[in-house]
């Protein structure tokens, strides 16, 4: 079905568009898609992070298939399915004791990061939220109220206070980016911010939209502590990086610490949606008709998640995670040295980015992939990280092939053989 992407311009709302070139897909299979011309295209982004064992999976496929033809309804609102139920079981055993509580099913990172920032206000009795700038948790109205992400269109919560994200990057070492958000804090709490009236900090273990910055040593543990003295709560979003992206089955344990509330989303249905909250009983049990969508909790979706989790545990998925993203990463390093336009190479396992030198060069540089078969996104508050997210099921020879085209692209963007007129009509963000 060549020209689909003129087709949809004809039919389509741009509203929820986020494109960085001109990519129509009719079919996919592993860590590939395939282009509405034929194309076989290198997917290093897997939608996101949403399409976590790729494309086309049997064990996705399987499993939707028979909950489908024996249809345990369509929600869980007014009857437990067991889909549902096993689920739930299934997150529990895979979250630290003091989260192990009750689990609540949407949609999306962003539903479920919106039910979580009402929940725990109302739970707690106390007013307000912390937050990262530059953090993304979520496209509803809630959710970006607790975010921080400049791309977002939506207000921002009154009761909500931004945090530096330390980058130590452009601090110039780990310690000072640490020394200064853990300062930044400290001084709040002391002034504007009194944390007793703070129900929930909301933290990303590793920045992904905010520009894959991996936290420095020390940095989330002296939080945690920080939020334990004075009976704040951690919201771990692992809704990009979590369920085995970093290497580790929760993005969290890199970094020593343990959450009071994780967050799934994305990857968790494997390319269908359905995102987990998981915290403890008196939290997550506050209230009854609190937060609900009518086919939350429906059995395909939690089938599929069920299967998503049962193929990450029985194919290795983390440890693969943690293998494939070193040779990506080696790899990357090794571009880095001989790319002017590369300044920075970050990331844990198969979440990785690299940062670039300048915005322009990095939306030039993806579409400069995606015409030469790989497809690759950026992120960031300035707009130039390239993202690696691609499917869990990622194979070394995979790794190598992407990066290979990474660098003609990176090559061709440098000696000036990409048109900058490409980007007339891809804004990104
Ligand atoms: C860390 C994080 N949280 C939440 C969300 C929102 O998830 P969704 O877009 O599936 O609602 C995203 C999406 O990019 C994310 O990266």
């Amino acid at each position: 079905m060549s020209g689909l992407y003129a087709r949809e311009s004809r039919s389509v709302s741009t509203m929820a568009h986020l494109r960085f070139f001109p990519q129509a897909v009719v079919g996919g299979n592993g860590a590939y898609l395939t282009g509405d011309d034929g194309r076989k295209l290198l997917d290093f982004a897997a939608s996101w992070g949403a399409a976590s064992l790729g494309h086309a999976h049997p064990a996705i496929r399987e499993a939707v298939n028979r909950a489908l033809s024996d249809q345990a309804g369509a929600s869980y609102l007014s009857t437990a399915n067991e889909p549902c139920v096993l689920l739930a079981e299934k997150l529990l055993s895979l979250v630290p004791e003091r989260a192990r509580g009750r689990v609540w099913f949407g949609h999306s990172g962003s539903d479920a990061n919106e039910t979580v920032a009402r929940m725990v206000v109302a739970a707690t009795g106390r007013p307000r939220i912390l937050a990262f700038d530059g953090a993304y948790h979520g496209g509803t109205v809630g959710s970006m109220a607790v975010s921080g992400h400049p791309s977002q269109q939506g207000a921002r919560a009154k009761n909500l206070t931004l945090i530096p994200y330390p980058n130590s990057y452009a601090a110039g070492s780990p310690d000072a980016a640490k020394d200064a958000a853990l300062a930044h804090l400290e001084k709040l709490f002391a002034t504007e911010v009194p944390p007793q009236e703070v129900a929930a900090f909301f933290i990303e273990p590793i920045q992904s939209d905010g520009g894959m910055l991996v936290p420095p040593d020390g940095f989330f543990p002296a939080l945690e502590a920080l939020c334990r003295q004075h009976g704040i709560l951690i919201v771990s979003d692992e809704v990009k990086v979590g369920l085995g992206r970093t290497g580790r089955f929760n993005a969290f344990a890199h970094f020593g610490i343990e959450p009071d509330i994780a967050v799934f989303g994305k990857g968790l249905g494997g390319g269908l949606p359905i995102s987990a909250v998981v915290g403890p009983e008196a939290i997550l049990n506050h209230a009854v008709a609190f937060s609900l969508q009518t086919v939350h909790g429906n059995p395909v979706c939690a089938a599929a998640a069920l299967a998503v989790l049962h193929t990450i545990e029985r194919d290795n998925l983390v440890a693969n995670a943690e293998r494939t993203g070193r040779v990506l990463r080696e790899a990357l390093d090794r571009l880095a040295a001989r790319h002017a336009l590369i300044g920075d190479v970050r990331g844990r396992g198969l979440a990785l980015g690299v940062e670039l030198t300048d915005a322009r060069q990095t939306a030039l540089t993806v579409y400069r992939a995606f015409q030469l078969g790989l497809v690759l996104y950026y992120v960031g508050v300035n707009s130039n990280v390239l993202e690696f997210t691609p499917p869990l099921t990622l194979t070394e020879a995979e790794a190598q092939e992407g990066v290979a085209i990474l660098g003609q692209a990176l090559a061709d963007v440098a000696a000036g053989r990409v048109d900058e007129a490409l980007l007339a009509d891809f804004a990104g963000w």
